[in-house]
């Protein structure tokens, strides 16, 4: 047995079964690359499903871990820390909100945001107990939660995992007019919506949705919910995706510009924690966020000083190092690129996304095991990448992904997919 497959036997008889991973079994990370056991190089196209932004082993990001963590790693909130006022100060002041509140996932954050929507609902906008009501979107991925599963529209999520969780209403993503007519229920308290959805196979919304659907909730005085925990954090190119189509040079913007939608509650999470440490964040102003009073909300980890520290620096790095800037840059090249390489080819139904948040459509049955074939010949190529829902596969390097390391990865994948447009 090679010392790959003995890991991969140890995870099949001792770990759940509840992922597939494609075989490979990783033990160092640097930058955008990442080597497995045998020490065979490959590009990280996944990034951890974007939590890997700033890139593996960012060494600003690690020391802010290593230091803290040999300083005081954990207090719980029954004290104050030393880390957690300047990582609040710091995140309200990049995204111009009142408050914050921190949590460790991606799930407990879309929790939190359910539970400050509902509770905005009763207390501010006067809708009688236990009748509050959140619209969602079909196709869309906020966790893995109980609550969250009971509004996903996938089987594989929810099937077998009743009962549900009431006050859930779903409507199609991308649908203005359905919007509308779900906002006329004076019971309903909000819109979750993922700006671009990431799981459902990388799904960019019409242009104008994003700010429309905005001023629809604005107008119906019902919260607008952005997850951007994939789509966030400089991934499509902006600080968030709600940034929409703003070219801004410095990183240091103040959201101001006509593309930008300010949502009333922001959910962060994945690169927030610079791919080391789970951090995850809600951002909104007073009137919502301070519905939640003393014991009625928390977590024993949520914004201990470790997460505090690493946050606060995964943030600056973006910054620091314009990796925005970057992600608009490699992702122009990547689509261009890969269009000008395979768009041609039978086997692509279309290459899609935004900055370096990306994925191509394979012209398959919807549940045929091409996309997972090609991922596993990429993989011998150097390439990581994973099929997501359907015959699509989703490609976002880290955000540090260099023009000729792009260049390179493109040629393999070239190189793969041609070889399959004859299979
Ligand atoms: C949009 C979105 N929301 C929420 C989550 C859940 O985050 P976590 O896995 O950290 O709980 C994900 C994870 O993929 C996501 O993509």
């Amino acid at each position: 047995m090679s010392k790959a497959e003995a890991y991969i036997t140890l995870e099949d008889r001792y770990g759940a079964h509840n992922y597939h991973p494609l075989p490979v079994v990783l033990e160092r990370g640097k930058g955008v690359m990442v080597w497995d056991v045998n020490g065979k190089a490959y590009f990280d196209f996944l990034s951890a499903y974007s939590a890997v932004n700033q890139g593996h082993g960012h060494p600003k990001i690690l020391n802010a871990l290593i230091d803290q963590a040999q300083q005081l790693a954990l207090t719980s909130r029954a004290f104050y820390n030393a880390q957690l006022g300047p990582f609040e100060k710091a995140i309200t002041e990049r995204f111009g909100y009142h408050k914050v509140l921190a949590m460790n996932s991606g799930a407990e954050a879309v929790e939190t945001a359910i539970k400050l929507c509902r509770r905005w609902a009763y207390d501010v906008k006067g809708v009688p107990a236990n009748q509050a009501k959140i619209i969602v979107c079909g196709e869309n991925f906020h966790g893995r939660t109980s609550t969250i599963i009971s509004f996903s529209s996938d089987p594989d999520s929810f099937a077998g995992f009743g009962p549900y969780m009431p006050g859930f209403e779903l409507i199609p993503y991308n649908d203005l007019p359905a919007l509308e007519a779900a906002l006329a229920d004076p019971h309903v308290a909000g819109f979750l919506v993922e700006p671009i959805q990431g799981e459902a196979g990388v799904v960019v919304p019409d242009e104008g949705f994003i700010p429309s659907a905005a001023a629809l909730c604005k107008k119906a005085n019902v919260l607008f919910i952005a997850d951007e925990i994939q789509s966030g954090i400089g991934r499509t190119g902006s600080w968030l995706a709600t940034c929409g189509d703003c070219q801004c040079e410095t990183g240091s913007c103040e959201r101001q510009t006509s593309t930008y939608t300010r949502a009333d509650i922001l959910i962060l999470g994945k690169a927030l924690s610079g791919g080391v440490y789970p951090v995850s964040a809600v951002l909104a102003d007073d009137a919502i966020m301070l519905t939640i009073k003393p014991g009625q909300h928390g977590s024993t980890f949520g914004g201990n000083p470790i997460a505090a520290k690493v946050a606060q620096a995964a943030l600056e790095v973006m910054e620091e190092e314009a990796l925005m800037q970057n992600a608009r840059a490699r992702g122009k090249q990547f689509r261009e690129g890969l269009t000008e390489r395979i768009g041609h080819l039978h086997l692509i139904r279309g290459i899609r996304g935004k900055g370096l948040l990306n994925a191509v459509l394979i012209n398959d049955i919807e549940d045929s095991t091409t996309a997972w074939d090609i991922c596993i010949a990429l993989r011998d190529e150097g390439i990581l990448a994973k099929p997501t829902h359907g015959n699509i596969i989703r490609f976002a390097p880290p955000l540090v992904i260099t023009e000729g390391e792009m260049e390179e990865a493109l040629n393999a994948m070239q190189k793969v997919f041609s070889a399959f447009e004859h299979h």
